[in-house]
């Protein structure tokens, strides 16, 4: 029999796991990443790829890692160690869990500094730096904050310290009562924005990019976009790096996987198509680029806050609120590598949580550096941020993806993945089998495969 407790604490009920989770998954993924890399890759056609990934690889690997979590009930090193030393396989499955330690690095020292401009954008908007703002001016504000290293590194500063703060204190107590507010809160503001894009801006013409596929977009890029879309499902879910997997250790038993995943999954992909919603209109609006990149957001929410009344007010609460879900997605970039550190080395949490905290700040300077005066420095075109960005969304998480898939589906044995998910040999369970047996990692080597240009190289292509 499996533990049924984690020494690191425990959710006290479903709805604060599925609202952690939530948490997580829901963030600058959803609000800053999906609307500018849709828009990079035209719309539509990325948009339905995207949601195909979401259904048929994310929901099935999400279960599959929350169950490894649940199971293990340790930091995904020592489950993943556990699991498979439980099942006379080689404890070399740990690699697994510090593959997500080095992604779970790169992705949170970029991801403090893009959450370091949402915290600039509060003050900005609360200041009246929005009023009356065309798009030049606000083009020209956003360049002004990531030209300056000394704000860049101020902000993400904060930012980290607020990451630390939260999970040196633990997993139930500060974080459990934050995410109950700050998720409702998320969500109407952003039903706000959507109601006030479709008032003053082009909603017809952002629903037709949006949800219109034309697959002529994709072009000679096909390949590189339905990377790109998997990619985004796999960051957006915050899947395959072991994130998923220490919250679902902190699952009570009794608790149902599926229903809770398909909840959580489901959450995710409304927020990120409500930020497409309230942010393609302004765009259209304006006569602004689609696929202008990582400003995309920060270009075009001011224009908008500042034509509206009280848009100082509005503006500012919509960054705040896009500050809090960066905070509950970055923690639990964190608390991974703080448990482990708790596990095997005896740190105390705060010891943990304040070393990890320090070696990311680090990282992220590197990153912040990139936008300004190391901008000359490139490899593949991209600078260390855009780098990081792309590695692990692309990269590293998908390969996470699959081996949480393949140990899930193949290692483990049926009845040990039945108990877990609670779940009878039914209709059910026997989808999420072949999914994430057969589905998930094929459909992932596949296109990792297509996008490395190997199978090219193996005369597949
Ligand atoms: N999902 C979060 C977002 O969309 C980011 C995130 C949090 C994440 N934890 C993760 C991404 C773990 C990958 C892995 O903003």
């Amino acid at each position: 029999m499996s533990a049924t407790t984690s020494i690191h604490g425990m959710w006290s009920n479903r709805l604060a796991f599925i609202l952690a989770a939530a948490g997580s998954a829901v963030g600058l993924g959803n609000v800053w990443r999906f609307p500018y890399t849709a828009g990079e890759y035209g719309g539509g056609a990325f948009v339905l790829v995207y949601l195909l990934c979401v259904a048929a690889i994310g929901i099935p690997i999400m279960m599959a890692e929350i169950l490894l979590g649940r199971r293990g009930r340790q930091s995904p090193i020592n489950t993943m160690r556990t699991l498979a030393l439980a099942e006379g396989k080689t404890p070399a499955w740990s690699l697994l869990g510090w593959m997500g330690i080095l992604a779970g690095f790169m992705i949170l020292s970029f991801y403090s500094v893009i959450a370091g401009w949402t915290l600039a954008y509060v003050v900005r908007a609360a200041g009246g730096a929005f009023t009356g703002i065309d798009a030049a001016g606000s083009q020209a504000l956003f360049a002004g904050l990531t030209g300056d290293g000394e704000r860049l590194l101020a902000w993400h500063t904060i930012f980290m310290v607020l990451c630390v703060l939260v999970v040196a204190r633990g997993v139930a107590s500060g974080l459990e009562k934050a995410v109950k507010w700050m998720m409702p809160a998320l969500f109407l503001l952003l039903l706000v924005m959507v109601v006030y894009g479709a008032q003053t801006g082009d909603l017809g013409a952002a629903v037709r990019y949006l949800f219109e596929p034309d697959f002529g977009k994709l072009g000679s890029h096909a390949g590189e976009a339905i990377l790109s879309a998997m990619g985004q499902a796999f960051f957006s879910l915050s899947l395959g790096m072991g994130a998923i997997m220490i919250y679902g250790s902190y699952l009570k038993s009794d608790a149902s996987i599926m229903h809770n995943t398909v909840i959580i999954a489901l959450l995710d992909t409304v927020v990120a198509m409500f930020a497409g919603l309230a942010i393609f209109p302004i765009v259209f609006a304006h006569g602004l680029e689609p696929g202008s990149g990582p400003g995309l957001v920060f270009i075009t929410l001011p224009i908008a806050f500042g034509e509206m009344p009280g848009g100082g007010f509005f503006g500012g609460l919509f960054f705040l609120l896009l500050v809090f879900a960066a905070w509950t997605s970055g923690i639990s970039l964190l608390e991974p590598v703080v448990a482990w550190l708790v596990e095997n080395r005896g740190f105390s949490r705060v010891r943990a949580a304040v070393l990890a905290g320090g070696a990311v700040w680090l990282l992220g300077i590197a990153c912040l550096l990139s936008l300004n005066r190391w901008s000359g420095y490139t490899l593949f075109g991209k600078g260390v941020l855009d780098l990081f960005d792309y590695v692990t969304a692309n990269i590293l998480l998908p390969l996470g993806g699959i081996l949480i898939a393949v140990f899930a589906g193949w290692v483990l044995p049926r009845r040990v993945t039945q108990e877990e998910l609670g779940m009878r040999d039914g209709v059910g369970y026997r989808i999420w089998r072949f999914l994430v047996r057969y589905v998930s990692p094929v459909a992932v080597a596949l296109v990792l495969l297509n996008a490395l240009g190997l199978l090219r190289a193996f005369g597949l292509g």
